[in-house]
């Protein structure tokens, strides 16, 4: 046992480290409230269906290394009993055909196994859509775009992007408090994929599909699209921030403060020159004119992590950068170059940092 989990644990990793290196890094800044669980495998599930997932990805996979090592350990007893010797003769060696036993023997062996590999997953695939979550569980309705999260908890009345935030569950069954999740597509095929908290989940348009989170502990959970979606496919990544039960009612709570209205004179120009250029034809900030719905709603922009989804660590530098060219950070992403002045982008930056 320790054996298995060690090598499979080993192979793993590397993969998982080949993963992150993939993954854009940037600096997060210092004291955060939650560890960072930057982990792009299923093999440390810290989530119920996440558990239940790596549980039938390790039997298969010593299923199919038991495979492996019978085919690969014949082929070379064969090869290396069987090779050319010094007294051989050139002859071929007697022809055999049609031997019942062995033939059974290949051909009922592998059904045998193939059905062994169908039960497993399907039943782990079952019991996780069949979970019954509980009538008071959080809920939460994701809808993909190309390329970001659009997150609404219609109950709390809170529409975010790209970064959920959730409730810490339990290891116990009985004392757990799922997250309910509903997906859904503006666009195209898009998956939801926290590696550590769910399996994959499409979001597919005109369907609505469900996932659940149940994780154990508390932490930014790194996730991200998992379906070729376009072009910025890799820059889709998603975040879930699993806070204490106490600090998500400080963060629903802190999320309903209405934006102080802009003060100085430079966020009072921002606020004008965002609400005369297109900005609002895509954005919406609540309680305003700004109703568009094509891009992220930006009311409480500023309590944020990451802009652009996950593109960059969101701060002034980052913030600016995306006003005056989004392009640059994100190439094809629907936000066009408005061909600012940068009088006009430091004015819009100081109006979008108003908004927290
Ligand atoms: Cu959305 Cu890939």
């Amino acid at each position: 046992m320790r054996l298995r989990g060690t090598l499979l644990s080993l192979g793993f990793r590397v993969c998982g480290a080949l993963c992150a290196l993939t993954a854009p890094a940037f600096a997060e800044p210092a004291g955060l409230e939650y560890p960072m669980r930057r982990v792009a495998h299923i093999f440390q599930p810290l989530s119920r269906p996440a558990e239940m997932i790596s549980e039938a990805a390790y039997l298969v996979s010593l299923i199919c290394l038991g495979v492996f090592l019978v085919v690969a350990g014949l082929l070379v007893f064969i090869m290396i009993k069987f090779r050319r010797r010094a007294q051989d003769d050139g002859r071929e060696p007697p022809q055999i055909y049609g031997s019942t036993n062995i033939e059974l023997a290949w051909t009922v062996i592998p059904i045998l196994i193939t059905v062994v590999l169908v039960l497993v997953t399907s039943r782990t695939i079952g019991e996780i859509q069949n979970m019954k979550m509980p009538e008071d569980a959080l809920k939460i309705r994701v809808v993909g775009h190309q390329w970001w999260w659009e997150i609404h908890y219609e109950d709390l009345g809170i529409v975010t992007a790209n970064e959920v935030h959730i409730p810490v569950s339990s290891r116990d069954p009985a004392q757990a408090t799922p997250t309910h999740i509903v997906l859904q597509s503006a666009d195209v095929i898009h998956s939801f994929w926290v590696p550590q908290l769910a399996g994959k989940t499409d979001l597919v348009p005109n369907k609505t599909n469900d996932t659940w989170l149940d994780p154990y502990e508390t932490g930014v959970y790194f996730g991200n699209c998992a379906e070729y979606c376009g072009t910025q496919h890799a820059n889709m990544l998603l975040r879930v921030i699993v806070h204490t039960p106490e600090g998500f009612a400080k963060w629903v709570a802190s999320q309903k403060v209405p934006p102080a209205a802009p003060q100085t004179a430079e966020e009072i120009k921002g606020h004008q020159l965002f609400y005369g250029y297109a900005c609002i034809n895509c954005h919406t900030v609540d309680g305003t004119v700004a109703e568009g719905v094509f891009g992220p709603n930006l009311t409480k922009l500023m309590t944020r992590q990451t802009i652009g989804a996950g593109v960059a660590e969101l701060n002034d530098q980052t913030l600016w950068a995306w006003v005056n060219d989004p392009q640059g950070l994100k190439t094809g992403c629907l936000m066009p170059d408005m061909q600012l002045l940068d009088p006009e982008v430091d004015a819009i930056v100081a109006f979008l940092k108003t908004l927290q």
